[in-house]
């Protein structure tokens, strides 16, 4: 029982925008959901920065490509940082553990008969893309995503013979629904594979920025080639076997649909030729667009995710991605639509339900945990790790809010305000207050993976911060409180409202 999960490496020549952020707030919900069962959890990120697009950044900046790129991925880090990302690992494809895991898998593929080979490419190639194109892929004989016209390359280069695992492939896929999902992708890659799939290119001739093909200095290894084995370097191919044993292979590679063929085709394919196994699942998200049109550097409509922290919080951007927009499907983005759930689901749906029950179970004298509302949060609960175990994660936060509308109409209908002055009826209003605390926490834990520090708020204002060292098998249960609590009066709101 291990969980490596990964996000994409991000390319360095800008700065996160909130699709990337996206991607890593989804891998970081998924790897916290893990922990909280104490399952051993590896959350891999990191930066792509072998890139021959660097070359061109650095020069526009004029600094060195080195230079440029520690102060870049330095700047990615700092970024997960302030975005509460809880990553346990952050590679950068310079670093010598991965050059040296890449140079072995080289080395290794290469003692194979015939899996590498020389050869001469002709093609066009999108350095925004860092991908060679055909004719038909292109508009106007320009990248669809970055809008370029794609060069035309004539060079020797080292070559992949990915045409050799087709069939494995492609029974691979047909023997693991659940290696690529959702299932339009599935069939995307396997119609790709059946019609498309040829041998790579690996390599680049007479590049200054790179990894350096074993024995061949003149030409570097291709940037997707050396990318995509950041996945095992980082625990330890090439480097300390037992780790890299350990840890391989990952559970889960969370991408963007747009880098599927490169994870679900070209990367398994480098596995198989070097006998190592494959990942369990690759999951493709979808893009955040903005008036239709996908968020990005080269659209120029790029958010930094760091200004919406700024005005919403860390948690209320979190969760704003992650609700927005079912994970693999495709959604616009706005911010009037961010203020709008701020206003809806946190201010007025979470915080005012915390809000509501601290308050009066405040003065309740003790509070007893019953079970009129136990059979349904139950229910409740189980949905959502059904949710959380198809990687559903809009879905999952669907269900942790109804759980709280169910406790909302509880409350209407029980009127325990309507209780607290009747000394008679002192006895009710403390087991139905007792009830909604118990709910509260169970809904901290259901708002844990997506909002750690509102749910950390949540169990501290209801007494039960002891929780939080708690594993979720044993606490998310109904009726698995650690005892009597003092409820505190709250002093502030969990989001307070911009208007009022
Ligand atoms: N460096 C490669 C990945 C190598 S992984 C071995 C790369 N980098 S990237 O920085 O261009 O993109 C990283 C990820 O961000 C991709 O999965 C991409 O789909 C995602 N996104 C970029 N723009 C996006 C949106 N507008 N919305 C959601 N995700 C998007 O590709």
């Amino acid at each position: 029982m291990k969980y490596l999960v990964t996000t994409p490496i991000y390319y360095v020549n800008d700065k996160p925008h909130i699709g990337h952020a996206y991607a890593t707030f989804a891998a970081d919900v998924l790897a916290r959901y893990k922990r909280m069962f104490g399952v051993p959890t590896y959350f891999l990120t990191g930066t792509d920065e072998n890139s021959q697009k660097n070359v061109e950044a650095a020069g526009a900046s004029g600094t060195s490509v080195l230079n440029y790129v520690d102060q870049m991925s330095a700047l990615w880090q700092l970024t997960w940082d302030e975005l509460g990302i809880s990553n346990d690992d952050f590679i950068r494809t310079t670093e010598s553990r991965h050059r040296v895991g890449v140079e072995k898998f080289w080395r290794t593929v290469s003692a194979k008969p015939d899996l590498i080979y020389k050869g001469t490419y002709e093609g066009l190639y999108c350095v925004g893309c860092e991908a060679f194109y055909r004719e038909s892929d292109l508009v106007d004989g320009k990248c669809p995503t970055h809008d370029r016209v794609a060069e035309l390359v004539k060079e020797e280069n080292y070559f992949f013979r990915a045409s050799r695992f087709r069939e494995a492939l492609l029974e691979h896929i047909e023997k693991h629904p659940e290696f690529i999902c959702p299932e339009a992708r599935r069939n995307e890659v396997v119609s790709y594979i059946t019609n498309h799939l040829e041998d790579f290119s690996i390599s680049r001739p007479n590049k200054q920025w790179g990894i350096p093909v074993p024995g061949d200095d003149s030409q570097t290894i291709y940037v997707w080639f050396d990318a995509l084995l950041n996945y095992m370097t980082a625990v330890g191919y090439g480097t300390d076997e037992q780790r890299f044993k350990e840890w391989w292979p990952a559970e889960l590679h969370i991408v963007g649909k747009d880098i599927i063929k490169f994870h679900c085709a070209l990367w398994p394919a480098m596995l198989l030729a070097a006998d190592l196994p494959l990942p369990r699942q690759v999951f493709a998200h979808g893009f955040f667009t903005i008036d239709g049109r996908k968020v990005s550097k080269s659209t120029g409509n790029a958010i930094d995710p760091k200004d919406l922290v700024e005005t919403y919080g860390v948690d209320a951007v979190r969760y704003f991605l992650l609700r927005e927009i079912p994970f693999g499907g495709d959604g616009d983005f706005s911010i009037a639509r961010l203020a709008a759930r701020y206003d809806s689901d946190l201010a007025s749906g979470l915080g005012n339900l915390v809000q509501r029950v601290t308050t009066l179970a405040a003065q309740a004298a003790t509070l007893p945990v019953g079970t009129s509302v136990a059979a349904a949060v139950t229910k409740q609960i189980s949905l959502y790790h059904e949710a959380m175990s198809t990687i559903a994660l809009s879905r999952a936060l669907e269900i942790t809010w109804e759980t709280m509308r169910l406790c909302d109409q509880y409350l209407e209908e029980k009127a325990p305000w309507k209780l607290r002055t009747d000394p008679a009826k002192a006895e009710a209003f403390s087991e139905i207050m007792g009830e909604m605390v118990e709910a509260v926490r169970l809904i901290s834990w259901m708002v844990l993976p997506f909002m750690p520090s509102t749910a950390r708020a949540m169990l501290t204002m209801i007494g039960h911060e002891s929780d939080m060292n708690r594993s979720a098998g044993e606490a998310m249960q109904w009726g698995a409180h650690t005892g009597h609590v003092q409820v505190r009066k709250p002093q502030t709101s969990l989001f307070p409202r911009f208007t009022a």
